[in-house]
């Protein structure tokens, strides 16, 4: 079976990468990283990505223009014929020069149920909003901040003695799932897109695009 060829793009630790190298490893999706991209030296994600042996290039971005910028990540990843870029926890605005080289096959996954509390702080946005249930999203990116259609989330209950890093590891035990899902799911054309809306094809209660925590499953 031919293997869906990801680029990681990240800027911290990692975890999330993992998942996706611990899956693909696994073969419970028909995907391989081909690449991984840091901006930041000390970026964990580079480690790791070494660690399975998968290329793993710093671009750094200071004094970089960010169009030019962008231009430089684009030439990794398609030196790596890369087909779809997965976002993982990379803490930068991408401009139109990258959006237009890969339209609509770009993911991303933000630590909360979007379209509530886009942007940074995401927990700390949920925990002064008082709610009682938040989670994770994988988007297709589109030119808004974190606004792209909605492929997979996951829901964890807001706990009252909860703080930024409780509800954060909480939070992120989901992304783990979510991630490796939506790009198994990307990667077996199992959607389609329309307008706002991801189609999921699957069988009939099929929980491809919801996973609700255990604390919520009833
Ligand atoms: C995650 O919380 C993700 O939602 C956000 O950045 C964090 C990345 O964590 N975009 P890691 O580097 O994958 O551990």
């Amino acid at each position: 079976m031919t293997l869906l060829r990801l680029g990681v793009l990240a800027s911290g630790s990692g975890s999330n990468l993992q998942a996706i190298l611990d899956a693909c490893a696994a073969k419970a999706i028909p995907a391989q990283v081909a690449v991984v991209i840091a901006n930041l030296p000390d970026a964990g994600a580079l480690e790791r990505g070494r660690a399975a042996g998968v290329p793993a290039v710093l671009v750094p971005h200071q004094g970089v223009p960010r169009e030019q910028y962008d231009a430089l990540l684009v030439d990794q990843l398609r030196r790596n014929q890369v087909e779809l870029v997965c976002l993982a926890g990379f803490m930068r605005l991408l401009s139109p020069v990258f959006l237009q080289a890969f339209q609509n096959n770009i993911l991303n996954i933000h630590p909360s149920l979007l379209p509530a509390f886009p942007g940074l702080h995401a927990v700390r946005q949920a925990l002064a909003a008082g709610v009682r249930v938040s989670g994770c999203t994988v988007h297709v990116v589109d030119e808004g901040t974190d606004t792209g259609p909605v492929l997979v989330q996951a829901a964890v209950p807001v706990l009252d003695d909860d703080d930024e890093d409780t509800l954060s590891a909480r939070i992120l035990a989901q992304e783990h799932r979510c991630y490796p899902r939506a790009i198994g799911l990307w990667a077996e054309g199992r959607y389609s897109i329309e307008g706002r809306r991801v189609r999921v094809r699957g069988a009939a209660g099929d929980p491809a695009r919801t996973l609700a925590a255990p604390e919520l499953s009833g």
